[in-house]
């Protein structure tokens, strides 16, 4: 069994115990896997001409990869990168590959010179799926047995693509992905979790129950979770000072790392 993930089921313990226990018990002593501030990690590797962000475990051999697609502010942003050193700390080793060059979206759309209807277009499928191909390739190369793929906005629906037959993804993990097209969701042949926001205008609430009837059909294992008081983003870049939004991103990451460790193989 992993350790870290034994960490996580005495966190998961411990949590139960605060409740019957709060006297004795803190919430706040239990080993903290998620981290939302500090330094990265991880290192970067160029890899057959795709950047990487590669965030190691502390396990000698771990068994499960995570492929992890960002939002559109990419590897840059440093808030991806401590998300990946979380699933890296859970027990995965995390790849991210930096998905637009070194040219990522501004922060502020309205920045001079940036044009998001040509940034789209620049970093469509076409452009994109062989860039994950290299990095599935990449950690084929590592010696693990499984990969998942989490993925967050933009990378919500590439971590969809991953699951089409022969990709050689296990299992994926998307939190309020963008432009996802119905044929996407059809298409998938492994097990998807998906952790929606309740304010996204990149997918509306009368998409939320059209996306489950298509899970449904699709046969696989499926999860579909709403987060409420949550708005597009928020699994990467909630605001943690607002308690809703600080447990929609918290409890989005232990839903991945639950359904990887159910359905790719991991140690449950
Ligand atoms: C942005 O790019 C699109 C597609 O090339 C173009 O039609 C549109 O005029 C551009 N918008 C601005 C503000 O330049
Ligand atoms: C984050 O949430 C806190 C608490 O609700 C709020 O005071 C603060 O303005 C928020 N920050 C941003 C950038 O929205």
């Amino acid at each position: 069994m992993r350790t870290s993930l034994t960490s996580l089921l005495l966190w998961s313990a411990g949590s139960l115990a605060s409740v019957a226990c709060a006297k004795t018990c803190s919430y706040g002593d239990q080993p903290q896997i998620i981290a939302h501030t500090g330094e990265p990690v991880g290192k970067e590797k160029m890899y057959n001409g795709v950047n990487l962000y590669i965030s190691k475990p502390d396990c000698k051999k771990p068994k499960v990869g995570v492929l992890y697609l960002t939002d559109v502010f990419g590897i840059q942003l440093a808030q991806n990168k401590l998300l990946a050193d979380s699933f890296a700390r859970a027990g995965f080793l995390v790849v991210a590959p930096d998905m637009f060059n070194g040219e990522p979206a501004p922060m502020d759309f309205d920045t001079p010179g940036f044009n998001a209807t040509e940034f789209t277009l620049a970093h469509g499928p076409s452009a994109t799926d062989p860039i994950l191909a290299t990095a599935v390739a990449y950690l084929r190369t590592t010696g693990v047995d499984k990969i998942a793929t989490t993925g967050y906005c933009y990378g919500g629906r590439y971590a969809f693509r991953m699951l089409a037959a022969g990709k050689g993804v296990d299992a994926g993990f998307a939190a309020h992905p963008s432009l996802l097209e119905d044929s996407e969701i059809m298409a998938i042949t492994r097990p998807i979790s998906v952790a929606a926001a309740e304010t996204d205008a990149m997918l509306l609430p009368e998409r939320r129950p059209q996306m489950e009837a298509m899970l449904a059909d699709t046969t696989q294992p499926y999860q579909f979770n709403l987060y409420g008081g949550t708005s597009h983003g928020f699994g990467v870049r909630g605001n943690v000072s607002d308690p809703r939004q600080k447990f929609g991103k918290e409890t989005a990451f232990y839903q991945a790392v639950r359904w990887f460790d159910a359905w790719a193989g991991g140690a449950l």
